[in-house]
């Protein structure tokens, strides 16, 4: 069972204050160890739409930004506001948020003595993953319909299989570009490891993304990925995501479910993963 955000002061919307004055000078090192690591491990891996979004929104090492502050900026951007949670919170809460253009970002850090290792996303991941994408317009556009495709999926029954859209695209997204493949995903880039791994390391498969493909395709949540999906470009994923996917869905539950691993003939294969067992 998922453990959902508990916090005495939380709003029906599963939002909270920040309270930024309450950081310690422990909360604001942690911030900056990890920020400074993954800046230079991403110089040439992440999309340049990542490193525009940091500079764009002053999202420096110094310290642990103020939400408000941020949201102003990103609004002004490409309007989406952020807004402060707990931790976890439950889909339908989550795609709501998203539906309105507002994306919910854990308060709390993760402690000095366990920086490599976070059981649930924390403020890094949410702030430093995601936060910068927000500010490219298609990409913008992307999550607000994909909110709102959510709020649809669950009266479809169809939870699980967005929620893979949402973890190869979202969390585990990589693109095409002329200098070669890059990450997008948010996942990837707060993760020193993966980071490394979902481009460099011989074991993962990298396919080009097919939508319904990518529905049926079940993924590992506490391990490394072991196929990523190759994306062209944002404006692909919104050509893609935009037929109503009600049929597609029907369709799709009547496929057989791909282990992570799977390899289909009909697969565009960028690389193919040496621990392939097929
Ligand atoms: N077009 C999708 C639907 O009809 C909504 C969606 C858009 C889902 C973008 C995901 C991403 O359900
Ligand atoms: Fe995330």
């Amino acid at each position: 069972m998922k453990q959902y955000a508990t916090h005495p002061d939380m709003r029906p919307d599963w939002t909270i204050d920040q309270k930024w004055e309450d950081y310690t000078a422990e909360n604001h090192e942690v911030w900056r160890i990890l920020y400074n690591r993954q800046h230079k491990i991403l110089e040439n891996r992440a999309c340049d739409q990542f490193m525009h979004g940091l500079d764009e929104l002053s999202i420096t090492p110094h310290e642990l930004p103020d939400f408000r502050r941020l949201s102003d900026m990103l609004y002004k951007k490409t309007r989406w506001t952020i807004v402060c949670v707990a931790g976890l919170i439950p889909g339908e809460a989550f795609h709501s948020h998203l539906a309105k253009r507002q994306f919910p970002i854990t308060y709390w850090i993760r402690p000095k003595e366990k920086i490599d290792y976070l059981k649930e996303p924390d403020l890094f991941h949410d702030l430093y993953g995601h936060v910068p994408m927000l500010t490219d317009p298609v990409y913008a556009d992307y999550i607000q319909e994909f909110g709102k495709g959510g709020v649809k999926a669950t009266q479809l029954g169809a939870e699980t299989q967005l929620t893979r859209l949402y973890w190869y695209t979202i969390e585990f997204g990589l693109m095409n570009t002329p200098k070669g493949i890059r990450i997008y995903g948010a996942g990837i880039m707060s993760s020193l490891t993966e980071s490394i791994y979902s481009l460099e390391s011989d074991i993962p498969n990298r396919i080009g993304f097919d939508l319904e493909r990518m529905l049926r395709t079940r993924y590992k949540s506490n391990d490394l990925q072991q196929t990523y999906f190759v994306i062209d470009s944002f404006q692909q994923l919104m050509d893609a995501t935009k037929p109503d996917f009600a049929p597609i869905y029907q369709r799709v539950k009547k496929q057989e479910e791909l282990r992570p691993f799977y390899i289909l003939p009909t697969d565009k294969v960028y690389s193919l993963g040496k621990a392939n067992k097929n």
